[in-house]
């Protein structure tokens, strides 16, 4: 049984497809479809999946968009475990508009989780048959969940002698409590929710990273920087790491693919430092492939190698 378990509460059935010109009003003919399982927690299982470890994904699976998930992921080697739930999963739509090159990404709510629904899923967690030793919660929360469920997902984790990853948004970071994170990966703008604050500039940058470990927020805290790389503050100390510079396909995919680069070094047993820069290079190797496309192993460690140790924070 995998080590990382990772939990997504409003998954997705992503559907891709390229149409020449979006016009209003016109019938769109579209390209036949590629479908892949996403969301937050089901992406970083897959990457991890593809670096060459193990990860059970647990998440909410309701209706044909629930069960097609479940086969697409059995079809990928991914282990999971859908919990059933009364409401729809939700789809959502990413075309490529093939004449300028533009995207367009439709997101839709997907359906509100019952307090029963959330309750099945944190016992799904507890019932695992082997402890894992990090349990990653990402993605968003589904409609209808309040930000205590961040605090009850923490208390299960540490009841099954694991630690949390936590890489969210919006309610899911709100009212963390001390102790409950292990390792957070806010972007910027999750940066700016969690602190409510605007950060502008380098010096701002690892203020927050320092200021969010002086709080207890989490043990470890990286900070994702896009193209400027990554920001990693501890109790020992803060350092900033340069992003590989790489031919971008497409933007999607590249936290999720950091956070599994970074769960599946500590597994391995890697120092943070090492983690954080296995994640920074699934990340980059995630944006070398088209549209939604995770990282690949051979791409991954090509620019692992690539990417310098860090420098301490000024
Ligand atoms: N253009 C880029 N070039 C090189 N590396 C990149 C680039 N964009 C992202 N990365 C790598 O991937 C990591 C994660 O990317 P990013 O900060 O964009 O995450 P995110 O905002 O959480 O992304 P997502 O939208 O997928 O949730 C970065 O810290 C960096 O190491
Ligand atoms: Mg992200």
């Amino acid at each position: 049984m995998p080590s990382i378990a990772t939990l997504t509460m409003n998954p997705a059935l992503d559907i891709a497809s390229t149409t020449a010109r979006i016009i209003p009003g016109e019938k769109l003919r579209c390209t036949v479809p590629r479908y892949d399982p996403g969301g937050g927690g089901i992406n970083v299982a897959r990457a991890i999946h593809k670096l060459g470890g193990e990860a059970i994904a647990m998440f909410p699976a309701g209706g044909p968009m629930g069960e097609l998930i479940k086969q697409l992921l059995h079809a990928e080697n991914v282990i999971c475990r859908p919990v059933p739930i009364a409401g729809l999963t939700r789809e959502s739509f990413t075309i490529d508009e093939q004449q300028t090159g533009r995207q367009f990404r439709f997101v839709m709510p997907g359906p509100s989780l019952s307090a029963d629904d959330a309750d099945r899923c944190l016992d799904e967690l507890a019932s695992l048959s082997s402890r894992p030793e990090y349990v990653v919660m990402s993605g968003s929360l589904a409609p209808g969940m309040t930000s205590a469920f961040s605090g009850r997902v923490a208390e299960r984790t540490r009841r099954l002698g694991a630690r949390l990853i936590l890489d969210s948004s919006g309610a899911a970071l709100r009212n963390i409590a001390r102790g409950d994170v292990y390792l957070l990966k806010p972007n910027l703008k999750e940066l700016r929710e969690l602190l409510g604050r605007e950060i502008v500039g380098p010096l701002r940058e690892e203020e927050a990273a320092r200021e969010l470990i002086a709080r207890r927020i989490a043990e470890i805290v990286v900070i994702s920087l896009g193209r400027a790389g990554a920001i990693l503050s501890t109790e020992e100390g803060c350092w900033r790491f340069n992003a590989p510079i790489v031919p971008v396909a497409s933007t999607v995919g590249a936290g999720d693919s950091m956070v599994a680069g970074i769960v599946f070094g500590l597994t391995r047993g890697e120092t943070i430092v090492d983690a954080v820069r296995y994640g920074m290079a699934a990340g980059a190797a995630a944006l070398m492939l088209p549209g939604t496309e995770l990282c690949q192993r051979n791409d991954t460690e090509r620019l692992f190698a690539k990417i310098a140790p860090p420098a301490p924070c000024g």
